[in-house]
């Protein structure tokens, strides 16, 4: 079905590509498959148990090598666990959303800017996407036991602490310095033979002495950032309001 689709959508013979700059999404599916980087990671993974998989951000994988390979450990999640798949990125071309339903990807249809509440166990894949869709993820999931439910696979939390000015993290970052006290981040271990793909991400999991006085779980007032230091794309809808 994958090469299906790639010689329909790309118009390209997929395993005619030596060059890995050009290489076909099969060959990167190849080659992440059998990586040392993949066989840690998907012990990582296994510790886990997910009933669905949401992914933002990926980008444009028809044009872009690092998101080609992301949209590859995608696969390869989905595969291993056997779990239904959501994606959105407001930058997808038609041509991407017809090769990803090709692989039996569901398409969520509209910016939800993240502001996703789930209903079962979830792992939220985000590849080097906007601080704010994190934190976006937990206000929208902001109750003592359904925190519990998610795991953010992303960008690490503590890198972004460590790398932020105070600004950015009083501005942007609430309900991540909120989730501080019952974290715990998995670091991904960043081996794969491209070093910009898969680095800083971390499995981030909200189950660990979560606080059972009210006051932590109230006062939740929806996110807000301010316009010029916004960088998710958001939805024009919620915009006009
Ligand atoms: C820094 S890029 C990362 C792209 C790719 N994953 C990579 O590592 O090269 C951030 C991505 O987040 C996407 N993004 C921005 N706002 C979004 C939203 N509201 N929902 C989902 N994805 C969003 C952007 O379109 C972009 O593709």
């Amino acid at each position: 079905m994958y090469i299906h689709a790639i010689m329909a959508l790309w118009g390209q013979p997929v395993l005619a590509s030596n060059s890995r700059a050009e290489g076909s999404f099969q060959s990167c599916l190849d080659e992440l498959s059998l990586s040392e980087f993949y066989e840690k990671f998907n012990a990582s993974l296994l510790r886990f148990s997910f009933q669905e998989i949401i992914c933002y951000g990926l980008g444009n994988f028809q044009s872009c090598l690092n998101s080609r390979y992301q949209l590859a450990l995608l696969i390869l999640m989905k595969n291993k666990l056997d779990i239904k798949c959501y994606c959105y990125d407001p930058v997808f071309t038609q041509e991407e959303i017809c090769f990803l339903e090709d692989l039996e990807i569901c398409i969520i249809r509209r910016n939800e800017e993240g502001k996703r509440r789930v209903t079962s166990s979830t792992l939220f894949y985000m590849p080097h996407c906007p601080h704010t869709l994190s934190n976006n993820i937990l206000w929208a999931n902001w109750e003592k036991t359904q925190i519990q439910n998610i795991v953010i696979l992303a960008n690490s939390f503590q890198m972004i602490f460590t790398n932020s000015t105070k600004k950015v993290v009083d501005n942007d970052c609430n309900y991540m310095t909120r989730a501080l006290q019952f974290l715990s981040e998995i670091e991904v271990d960043n081996c794969f033979r491209f070093c910009d793909i898969f680095n800083d991400m971390s499995f981030h999991t909200f189950r660990k002495n979560i606080p059972e006085d009210n006051s932590v779980w109230e006062n939740c007032p929806e996110p807000k950032y301010k316009e010029e230091t916004v960088e998710i794309i958001q939805n024009i809808e919620s915009l006009a309001i």
